[in-house]
């Protein structure tokens, strides 16, 4: 790529070329070792004489800027970085309201040594050798194939034929969600469905429904589309389906495994909520983000399964299973959707990675995702259990678990008698801060929480820690209860 040069201001020619090249050496667009172009081509391409870019290249090289190498070239010099660089001007433009803050990230801690993060699968697990020989197959040229089979060109905006197929299997034997592979877009992760759904589903106003507390990238989805988002609160059955505003048009809930509470909304719940959606005429969607890893209990049905009026649309995300790295996720919709999300998707970026969704399905077809499942299931298991024993034994004092079965993290309240005396969120808060000086990352409740006055607690993610490490990153967590709440 050529460097831009800029033959604008007074001056010679020559002088021109110095300048805009000295700039672009001070402001580290041209950088030490970047090789110039040989006089010849660049007089050419600025169609001046080569003699004009010589007389600058010998000043810019007199003044350090640049070195000749004898039969190498010019090169900006080693020594000749940002020597004034100041910094651009903040811009005239501004974002539209509700664009202007940073959103929040479901894994903001940074590292730590005992490392309890919330929402995230232990990247160390993952089959990476068979991961790049399935999409190292992909990228070999294929003689004769059909369109849909090549990764290089336009594909369909609903994703690669065959993982919509492996999809479909899939969520039907695993989660006895009826679909076909016409029914199944194929996404940029969950986050990515829960945008397309935003698009065809709410009218300008429309409500958005989402449980508090709840995860926060769906809260911020829809009100990044400019729809009014009410937080409903969610008991031990689930969403408070008699606390629905009236008004929603979506209702946004996580019924395997509450997010970020972790109880699973009850077989009662399920149907109210169903019923709900039929009387006031608004769709449910339901996030399965992390329902393949389940430790206790039969699972209930998917709310997918037990709708019969088509309300139902049921997200799912590989970001649990395999690396919220990849981006994939997929969407399960009812037929009167499904031309709009597929339009959406092709709207919103055209497709996904071909060569990337077309391996996932080989995955899936050798039956090596459900073995991947089953391997980290193991895993997460015994993490799990440390976490809970962890719970139930120095911390039970403070904490009260709650109650769930699936997923990768867990939930504890704080013990009213815990509270510290300055409010069970600032204790909570005061006791995350404590631990993590002591290097240990804990998330607080409140982080999942937009009105104040909810339950204080903390949540325990094991995605990310060895079970070995979990018993002394609990009881520096104790530690940090027993000095922020003296008895
Ligand atoms: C409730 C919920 N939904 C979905 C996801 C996954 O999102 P994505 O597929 O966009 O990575 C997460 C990850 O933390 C989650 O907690």
């Amino acid at each position: 790529m050529e460097f831009h040069v800029n033959l604008d201001g007074p001056g010679d020619l020559a002088t021109r070329i110095y300048r805009s090249l000295r700039d672009g050496v001070r402001d580290g667009r041209l950088r030490p070792g970047d090789r110039m172009p040989p006089t010849r081509e660049l007089a050419r391409t600025l169609n001046v004489s080569r003699g004009t870019v010589a007389t600058a290249y010998e000043r810019l090289t007199a003044e350090g800027f640049l070195v000749g190498r004898v039969g190498a070239g010019t090169f900006v010099a080693a020594t000749a970085v940002g020597a004034s660089s100041s910094p651009p001007a903040a811009g005239a433009l501004r974002p539209r309201a509700g664009w202007d803050r940073a959103p929040s990230s479901p894994s903001a801690l940074p590292a730590a040594r005992y490392d309890f993060q919330v929402g995230v699968p232990d990247v160390r697990l993952f089959p990476y050798d068979t991961w790049r020989r399935l999409v190292a197959a992909e990228w070999r040229p294929r003689r004769g194939a059909g369109r849909d089979r090549e990764p290089a060109g336009y594909a369909d905006p609903a994703g690669h034929p065959g993982l919509r197929a492996a999809v479909a299997r899939y969520v039907g034997y695993a989660r006895s969600v009826r679909a076909g592979a016409e029914d199944v877009v194929v996404t940029n992760g969950a986050q990515q469905a829960l945008d397309l759904l935003a698009r065809v589903l709410l009218a300008p106003g429309d409500v958005v429904a989402v449980e508090e507390p709840g995860y926060p990238p769906a809260r911020e989805v829809f009100a990044a589309h400019g729809a009014p988002v009410v937080g409903v609160p969610v008991d031990g059955d689930g969403l408070v389906v008699s606390r629905l505003p009236r008004a929603a048009r979506l209702v946004y809930v996580t019924p395997s495994h509450q997010f970020p509470l972790g109880v699973a909304m009850s077989l009662h719940r399920r149907l109210e909520l169903l019923a709900w959606a039929d009387a006031h005429d608004a769709a449910v969607v339901e996030d399965d983000y992390d329902s393949e890893y389940r430790f206790a209990d039969r699972p209930l049905e998917p709310l997918h399964t037990l709708d019969d009026g088509g309300r139902v649309v049921y997200v799912g995300t590989f970001s649990k299973t395999l690396l919220p790295g990849l981006r994939l996720g997929f969407v399960v919709v009812p037929p009167s959707l499904r031309e709009a999300v597929r339009a959406a998707r092709r709207v919103a970026d055209v497709h996904g990675p071909v060569a990337t969704e077309a391996a996932l399905a080989r995955f899936m077809d050798e039956g090596l995702l459900a073995r991947h499942i089953r391997r980290t299931a193991k895993v997460y298991a015994q993490r799990r259990s440390a976490v809970l024993a962890g719970l139930a034994g120095e911390l039970a004092p403070y904490l009260e678990t709650v109650p769930s079965a699936a997923g990768l993290h867990v939930c504890a309240l704080l013990r009213p008698g815990a509270d510290g005396g300055a409010g069970g969120a600032a204790t909570a808060q005061a006791v995350a801060g404590r631990a993590r000086a002591a290097g240990v990352a804990v998330e607080t409740l409140a982080g999942y929480q937009t009105e104040p006055g909810g339950p204080a607690g903390l949540v325990l993610g094991y995605g990310a820690i060895e079970a070995a490490d979990v018993p002394a990153g609990l009881a520096a967590l104790a530690a940090a209860f027993r000095t922020v709440t003296p008895r």
